[in-house]
């Protein structure tokens, strides 16, 4: 695992973008996977920058982590469910670049049959090859996509419930800027599981500021365990890469070693 340190979030964004734009050159019909939340904003603005200087998705496919279930898409007005994340990903990334939108995926949060679709989502990941890379973000609680504490570190797509923590999180950061009630935001959501995230071929996981410092060491540094379901990141058998920084980074013990590799890595071209 690649434990990257950056002085702040546009630095933090920057490397990311970086390492996605990287992948999207030497693999133009790549699978990315990608991710919502706060921290993923200042990724994707970078990417729609590159794109501006000529980074191509025409041919990327993409599937995000997960929805909230009871929103998402209306296929007769496609996108126009506020509190999606498949609104969230077409404003924040999908309308500025060339994607494709065939080539989008993000869980329905208004299937009819829940279950059905998870069990979709899944063969579909795996017509399309597998997920090259993908972005992680990490919830106060630990939490990647909506594998929340107690999800098994080998559960696939699926139906979950939203602990309390997350309800609190998500609502300040996204429901009650929209004059939601707290009562009425969604309780539960369609999410990626932990086995398939751990299939993907590049796991990249960023966070920034303090907030996230105690929980991201407990995650890298940590026990493996189900009640921090990101800490199944160190049972990640293809390229890991970890982004913080400074603020998210200052809680970890090993931290000199993390920056003892990136200088060797960089001495050596690896
Ligand atoms: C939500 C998403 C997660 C994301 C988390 C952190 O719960 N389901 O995928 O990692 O929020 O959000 P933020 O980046 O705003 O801290």
């Amino acid at each position: 695992m690649d434990v990257i340190v950056r002085e702040n979030y546009n630095e933090m964004s920057k490397y990311a973008a970086k390492l996605i734009a990287e992948l999207v050159k030497s693999k133009p019909n790549c699978v990315l996977g990608l991710a919502t939340g706060s921290t993923p904003i200042g990724t994707y603005k970078e990417l729609i920058g590159m794109h501006k200087e000529g980074l191509d998705f025409s041919s990327v496919k993409t599937f995000n982590l997960d929805e909230y279930l009871g929103v998402g898409i209306d296929l007769k007005k496609p996108y126009n469910q506020d509190q999606s994340y498949a609104r969230f990903m077409y404003e924040e990334l999908f309308k500025h670049v060339n994607i494709k939108k065939e080539n989008t995926h993000v869980p329905d949060g208004l299937a009819i049959e829940p279950e059905k679709h998870c069990q979709w989502y899944e063969e579909e990941i795996k017509r399309a090859g597998g997920i090259d890379l993908q972005l992680l973000g990490i919830g106060g609680d630990g939490h990647w996509a909506f594998n929340e504490p107690g999800s098994s570190l080998s559960s696939r797509t699926r139906v979950e419930a939203l602990n309390k923590q997350t309800l609190d999180d998500n609502y300040e950061s996204f429901y009650k800027k929209a004059g939601i009630k707290k009562e009425e935001m969604p309780h539960f959501a369609i999410t990626m599981g932990i086995g398939t995230i751990l299939e993907s071929r590049h796991a990249l996981m960023i966070a920034n500021g303090k907030k996230k410092a105690e929980v991201v060491a407990k995650a890298l540094e940590g026990a493996i365990t189900s009640q921090i379901t990101s800490s199944a990141i160190q049972l990640h058998p293809g390229k890991t890469t970890v982004v913080l920084d400074e603020e998210a980074a200052a809680k970890l013990k090993n931290i000199e070693h993390y920056k003892h590799v990136e200088g060797l890595k960089e001495e050596y071209k690896l």
